[in-house]
């Protein structure tokens, strides 16, 4: 399969030594606005990867090649054409619109490998909504959030609403939502919104950086940590301790464990395998 041929919307690179892939979005004129055809081809490109066994985490990012202004991704593409299958002025086939686009966001989540997503420039709605979608966020202090879709008499319907106030609180989303304003990478940080926040010039070596630390870590318990965490968190206390149960007999029984615990005891660094 040639990735070049099959992808139009998002490039996969694959870093060999780091034991990552970086799926790009690849569409900087329109800094890297989502059509549905994009966000397909993320859970494609990430279907790829899921079943290469030498990649341990992914890197989701906006185009280093950028051709006006850094972006993540400016939020839906304002310009495309709706699905010309669908009615617009039919309900369920509006629902079903949003229904399509909801499906494409939660196989994204439900990616079983660590998502890292590295933001660069304007993450906006849907763009936002994807960086929800992903377990780490790196940005540069360059970046700009925001959720401007009341400003366009829309409004965050790819999960930004429900994913967001699991993350922020109830006012700040509302501040976010009701007034459409950008936030700074800063304010999002203090917003506890930001795993690492990474100056500018510093920003390409640090997510190369973190993807080599966890493409070289226990594979095994950090998809059983991502799971406990994505879906223990949305259940009662006492069901989401049964997922721990659960990932701890699955993870028990990989050799990255015994590594682990091995080359604490011999006092060296752990080489991890991702078996
Ligand atoms: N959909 C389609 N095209 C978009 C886009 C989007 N969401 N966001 C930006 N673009 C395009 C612009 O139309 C422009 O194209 P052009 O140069 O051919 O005219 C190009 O990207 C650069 O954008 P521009 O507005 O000139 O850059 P800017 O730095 O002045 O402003 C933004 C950047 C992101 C603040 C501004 O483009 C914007 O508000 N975009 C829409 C964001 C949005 O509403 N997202 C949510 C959609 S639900």
């Amino acid at each position: 399969m040639s990735e070049e041929k099959k992808f139009q919307h998002v490039k996969i690179e694959k870093v060999e030594e780091g034991n990552y892939a970086v799926v790009s979005i690849i569409r900087p004129d329109k800094l890297n606005a989502l059509q549905n055809q994009t966000l397909k081809e993320i859970a494609e490109a990430l279907e790829t990867v899921e079943v290469d066994k030498s990649v341990r985490c992914v890197i989701i990012r906006g185009t280093r090649e950028f051709t006006k202004k850094p972006a993540f991704s400016a939020g839906a593409d304002l310009s495309a054409r709706g699905d010309t299958r669908l009615d617009p002025k039919n309900l369920r086939h509006r629902s079903h619109a949003m229904y399509i686009r909801h499906n494409y966001y939660n196989l994204i989540e439900a990616f079983p490998k660590p998502l890292i997503a590295a933001v660069d420039g304007y993450a906006l709605g849907g763009g936002l909504e994807l960086v929800l979608v992903c377990d780490i966020v790196i940005a540069s202090r360059r970046s700009e959030f925001g959720f401007p879709e009341i400003r366009r008499g829309i409004f965050p319907a790819n999960g930004g609403t429900q994913r967001m106030i699991r993350q922020i609180g109830k006012m700040r989303v509302n501040r976010m939502m009701y007034f459409g304003e950008h936030f700074t990478a800063e304010q999002m940080n203090d917003w506890g919104f930001i795993s690492f926040l990474v100056d500018d010039d510093k920003f390409e070596e640090f997510v190369h950086e973190k993807a080599f630390q966890i493409g070289n870590s226990a594979t095994n318990a950090l998809f059983v940590i991502k799971k406990c965490i994505q879906y223990g968190t949305q259940v009662p206390l006492n069901v989401g301790l049964q997922f721990e149960h659960w990932g701890y007999a699955l993870n028990t029984t990989s050799q990255d464990v015994r590594e682990g615990i091995t080359a604490f005891l011999e006092k060296r660094s752990p080489k991890f395998q991702g078996k």
